[in-house]
């Protein structure tokens, strides 16, 4: 029985020039694509058609030799690239893992926003670069030197292996004190470079701000009211009354709205001031009651949040 193979190769080789650069998964795409046409194409075709067929598609790829080496070529480079980007990952995810147990999640994830958490969109100082770790001794950041020795035993096991930066070894760090605590799977962008030096100070809300103070802050990061009262659900972790401490789920806003409905306001023992300030406020009750109710929804808008948060006034390596 007669029959036409036509063969398509299809080639497409892309590294992203665009920051921050995409994860892992999508920073390059190769595809192969061999299709054979239908049986009833292929009784329509006449021997002649057939072996046109096969000889133009012979010429077409001889032809298209020289432009498929360089492409296979830049295929090989970018499929290599991404090998070694995902094995990167992996080598400091699973160094992570060596040292964050989930008693000690809560401390590393109050780390990635003590870092990010300087950023201001205005003139874009601050942010998730590593600057923390000259930042420690000031009031704000007390307690925090434990997670930072704690990763920096696993960033050293990780440079023998592949330089990484304290601002991505922070970002993953913290995706994954959520994802051991239960949390959802966070895969953050990897490339960003470090400060050299400490960010501007006062840069991190007080905890007796009121909602409009607390919204305002955030504002100046470029975070939203829904972004504010997803990242604040990072408070079930800990020991402030949110459930269990060491199980991410959203415990933080079933508290808050027991107590809040219940007395009209919040036991001073739960959560902090700037906990309680949300409960008060209209617009972050709605978000609240929203996550009370459906945890997914809190942890893809957390994921989405928290993917903001540590890309905030980043500077990436260049490809
Ligand atoms: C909304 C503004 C925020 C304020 C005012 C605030 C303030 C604080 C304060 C005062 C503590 C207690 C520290 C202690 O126990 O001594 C704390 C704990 C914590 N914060 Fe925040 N925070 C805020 C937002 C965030 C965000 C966005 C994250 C992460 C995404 C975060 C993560 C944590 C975690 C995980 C703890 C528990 C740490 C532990 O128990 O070791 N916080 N926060």
């Amino acid at each position: 029985m007669a029959s036409t193979t036509s063969t398509v190769v299809s080639l497409v080789c892309s590294t992203t020039s665009s920051y921050p650069p995409a994860t892992v998964k999508s920073s390059a795409t190769v595809h192969f694509r061999a299709n054979s046409l239908p049986a009833t194409d292929a009784a329509a075709s006449s021997g002649k058609d057939q072996i046109l067929g096969r000889r133009g598609l012979v010429f077409t790829l001889t032809a298209a030799l020289p432009l498929l080496l360089p492409f296979s070529k830049c295929m090989e480079a970018a499929t290599a690239a991404v090998e070694s980007e995902t094995n990167g990952y992996e080598v400091i995810k699973e160094e992570i893992r060596k040292v964050v147990s989930k008693g000690k999640a809560a401390a590393v994830l109050r780390l990635v926003f003590h870092d990010a958490g300087t950023f201001q969109l205005d003139d874009h100082s601050g942010g998730m670069n590593g600057s923390v770790i000259y930042e420690l001794d000031r009031p704000e950041n007390k307690g925090l030197k434990t997670p930072f020795k704690i990763l920096e035993k696993a960033k050293s096991e990780v440079d023998a292996v592949k330089q990484v930066s304290w601002a991505d070894m922070i970002a993953v760090a913290g995706a994954e004190a959520v994802s051991i605590c239960g949390g959802p799977t966070i895969q953050v962008a990897m490339g960003r470079l470090d400060s050299k030096e400490p960010d501007p100070e006062g840069k991190l809300p007080e905890e007796t701000l009121d909602a409009s103070g607390l919204k305002q802050s955030f504002q100046t990061k470029g975070l939203s009211t829904q972004e504010l009262v997803a990242l604040s659900g990072a408070h079930t972790l800990g020991n402030k009354g949110f459930g269990n401490p060491t199980v991410f789920d959203n415990s933080y806003f079933k508290v808050l709205l027991e107590e809040s409905v219940s007395s009209g306001s919040m036991s001073s023992m739960t959560g902090l001031p700037s906990d309680r300030a949300l409960a008060k406020d209209d617009e972050c009750l709605r978000w609240i009651k929203k996550y009370a109710d459906d945890q997914n929804s809190f942890f893809e808008d957390f994921e989405k949040a928290y993917v903001k948060l540590v890309n905030s006034g980043a500077r990436w390596k260049r490809l």
